[in-house]
């Protein structure tokens, strides 16, 4: 490259050598100081120009959000606010920003609302939040890579268009490419997909988990990393209809294993955002820290951000079953004073997100894994315990997100998974091929997906989703 990145040069000891450097103007004070900003970091270098001795109509063309072309020394600086600075020889304007245009957007030098910077979110990664979010997001996903790589796991690439749901809910995306307006139709007037692109009738994939399970049973231990679809009504600030999972999948694991790893991989991808995005995190853990000055105490951050970090890091995850979960739910003071929206009244009751705050935020104060759920609220896939009315499941909740992951140990026993399958009507020929894998070489094994978006919310502190992902998909909204 000709130019030099901005990170690399704060930090740089080579004084009075000459560089070069480009990026957006962030401010140009005094005619004399620009601050700016490549992306490398959120810090911006100042830059000093000798504005005596430099065309004024060039000086004009230097203003917020321009791109330009830096060439000069770097000095130690004389002014307090940074350890250097580059003394300016040159200045190439590579693209204007006109001023009046400038000040209708985001990029206008004031405080916007999240709303509106997600109205331009094709220009808030120029903000200092989202620059600093999404460095972050971009360090995590290296972090989860790195963690699976170290510790013997492939990465599989499974499908994202499937003819299975697997997670039975029925709430997928279709993918199509018949004529909307005039699809071929079968006798009975239903639409005829054996005309259809594939032969059958597709959509986009809600897990890898399936196959994933397939690729296990031959790799041994494999994850996959991808986007996921739901097309569920959900308008909160912790549910995309577009998100990325991460799914561990290992042959020879059972639930403990499956816990172990969870417990492990997440403080692992934390302490790595700790060690290598502390930038970042200072600018993010100030801005909650104002942020929540604005804001009832209820629901300020219980922690500074990074403090918040390494809680999780430094503390194990607290295991509890659903049988002990619902004993301190239906004796908690929400439930007794019935301030929760369901209240929970019998072993059975499917847990809400107002529920498994509570033993996150209330009751326990760290992270939880609750274990052994009920059969009949989770997916068919999942372990039949001896007691034969619960499942291996597991769900890690987060303080201030709920669930964070879920997962099980699988039911690896053709005969209880056909049977399984059949009370719940599922088809036994659309799924031959995830059946074989219990007829041939069958073993113990387990798996979880995690939202990889939650976690982005959890370590940036932010409080909506759809922050935390470049061009977020929810109900009603698919721009960009
Ligand atoms: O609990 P879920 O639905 O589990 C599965 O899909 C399993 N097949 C995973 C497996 O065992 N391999 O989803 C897993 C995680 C949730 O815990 C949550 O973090 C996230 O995915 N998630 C969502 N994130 C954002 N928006 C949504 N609409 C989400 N739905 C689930
Ligand atoms: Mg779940």
């Amino acid at each position: 490259m000709t130019h030099t990145p901005i990170v690399e040069l704060l930090s740089s000891d080579s004084i009075h050598q000459e560089f070069t450097v480009k990026g957006w103007v962030r401010s140009f004070r005094a005619n004399q100081f620009v601050a700016l900003n490549d992306g490398s970091t959120i810090n911006n270098l100042q830059c000093v120009v000798d504005f005596e001795n430099t065309d004024p109509a060039l000086l004009k063309r230097i203003t917020v959000g321009a791109a330009v072309a830096i060439t000069g020394t770097l000095e130690e600086s004389q002014g307090g606010g940074q350890r250097v600075e580059i003394k300016v020889k040159e200045v190439e304007i590579e693209g204007d920003a006109d001023p009046e245009e400038l000040k209708k957007t985001i990029l206008s030098p004031k405080r916007h609302t999240l709303e509106k910077l997600r109205e331009q979110a094709h220009l808030r990664v120029r903000t200092n939040t989202f620059g600093a979010i999404m460095r972050l997001r971009s360090k995590l996903s290296f972090a989860i890579h790195e963690y699976f790589n170290k510790n013997g796991y492939y990465h599989a690439h499974t499908p994202i268009i499937t003819g299975s749901d697997a997670e039975g809910a029925g709430e997928m995306f279709r993918v199509s490419a018949l004529d909307p307006e005039n699809p071929p139709r079968k006798e009975d007037g239903t639409i005829d997909y054996s005309k259809d692109f594939f032969g059958k009738e597709t959509n986009l994939t809600v897990s890898g988990q399936l196959e994933g399970e397939t690729y296990a049973l031959g790799l041994g231990k494999i994850y996959t990393f991808g986007p996921t679809f739901r097309a569920e009504n959900s308008n909160t600030s912790r549910h995309l209809a577009e998100f990325w999972m991460v799914e561990p999948e290992m042959a020879f694991c059972d639930l403990d294993g499956n816990m172990d790893l969870a417990e492990d991989f997440i403080k692992y991808v934390i302490n790595y955002a700790l060690e290598n995005c502390q930038d970042d995190l200072a600018f993010l853990e100030e801005r909650q820290t104002k942020e929540d000055q604005s804001k009832p105490a209820a629901e300020r951050a219980a922690m500074p951000l990074r403090e918040k970090l390494h809680f999780i890091v430094d503390n194990n995850f607290k295991r509890v079953s659903y049988t002990e979960a619902i004993d301190i739910l239906r004796n908690s003071k929400p439930n007794k004073k019935k301030k929760f929206k369901y209240p929970i009244n019998e072993w059975g009751a499917d847990l809400q997100s107002e529920h498994e705050r509570f033993l996150v935020e209330k009751h326990f104060k760290c992270p939880v894994i609750l274990f052994d759920y009920p059969a009949n609220i989770k997916a068919f896939y999942m372990r039949l315990n001896e007691d034969g009315k619960t499942v291996r499941a597991m769900d890690v909740l987060f303080p201030g997100i709920g669930e964070m992951v879920g997962g099980s140990q699988r039911e690896e026993r053709l005969d209880v998974l056909k049977e399984k399958m059949a009370a719940l009507d599922i088809s036994e020929e659309e799924l031959s091929w995830y059946l074989d894998t219990r007829k041939f070489g069958t073993c113990t094994h387990s798996g979880f997906g995690l939202g990889f978006e939650r976690l982005v919310l959890f370590v940036t502190g932010m409080t909506n989703i759809r922050d935390v992902i470049p061009y977020p998909r929810f109900p009603g909204h698919a721009e960009f």
